[in-house]
C-alpha cells in the first residue's frame, strides 16, 4: 500500500505543528520521522490514524484521498499505531481496555465482558503473552524508564 499525506496543516490555536508536510511512503518502505521535542511527529502520526482532524492537506492510500473521522476509520483502512503516549484507562482492567471502542453487547444490551476476557485469553496465548484480563491495568508492571522518556526527554 502506498501512503501520500499533501500539505498537512495542523494547529492548535495560534501554534502551527504542521506546517504543509508532504510525505510519500511506496509500498514496501520503512521511514523514520526525525525531529526534536515538539517538532510536530506524534501529531502528523496522529493525523493519519484519524484522531486529529488537519486544517489542510490531504491523505492518500493507493492513490485515493481517505476521509477519515476517527481511528476506526484508519484502522479499518489498514493503519496501525503504536503510541508514544499511555493511551489505557488505569482503573480499567485489561478485558475493558481491549474491548473500549468495539463493545460488544449481550442480551439487555449489557457488555459481554466474557467475550472480551476470551478475546484478550486468545490474543495472549497467540502471542506468547501471560496477560490476567481481569488485572487492573494500573496494577500491571511498567518500565518506569519509559514513562520516564515520555516526560523528560532522553535518558542519559
Ligand atoms: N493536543 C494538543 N494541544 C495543544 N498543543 C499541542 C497538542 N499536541 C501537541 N501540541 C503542541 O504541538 C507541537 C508538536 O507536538 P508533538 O507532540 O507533535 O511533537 P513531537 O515531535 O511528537 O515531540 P516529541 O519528540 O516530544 O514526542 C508542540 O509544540 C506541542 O506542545
Ligand atoms: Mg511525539
Amino acid at each position: 500500500m502506498k501512503l501520500e499525506l499533501r500539505g498537512i496543516t495542523k494547529r492548535f490555536g495560534a501554534l502551527v505543528a504542521n506546517d504543509h508536510i508532504n510525505l510519500t511512503v511506496e509500498a514496501g518502505e520503512i521511514h523514520a520521522l526525525l525531529g526534536e521535542n515538539g517538532a510536530g511527529k506524534s501529531t502528523l502520526m496522529n493525523v493519519l490514524y484519524g484522531l486529529y482532524r488537519a486544517e489542510e492537506g490531504e491523505i492518500l492510500l493507493d492513490d485515493v484521498v481517505q476521509h477519515f473521522s476517527g481511528p476506526g476509520d484508519a484502522m479499518a483502512a489498514g493503519i496501525g499505531m503504536v503510541h508514544q503516549h499511555f493511551m489505557l484507562i488505569p482503573v480499567f482492567t485489561v478485558a475493558e481496555n481491549v474491548m473500549l471502542g468495539h463493545e460488544e453487547t449481550g442480551f439487555g444490551g449489557h457488555l459481554d465482558l466474557p467475550a472480551a476476557r476470551r478475546r484478550v485469553t486468545e490474543i495472549s496465548a497467540r502471542f506468547g503473552f501471560d496477560v490476567d484480563p481481569d488485572a487492573l491495568v494500573e496494577d500491571l508492571p511498567r518500565r518506569r524508564a519509559t514513562a520516564r522518556r515520555d516526560h523528560q526527554g532522553p535518558l542519559p
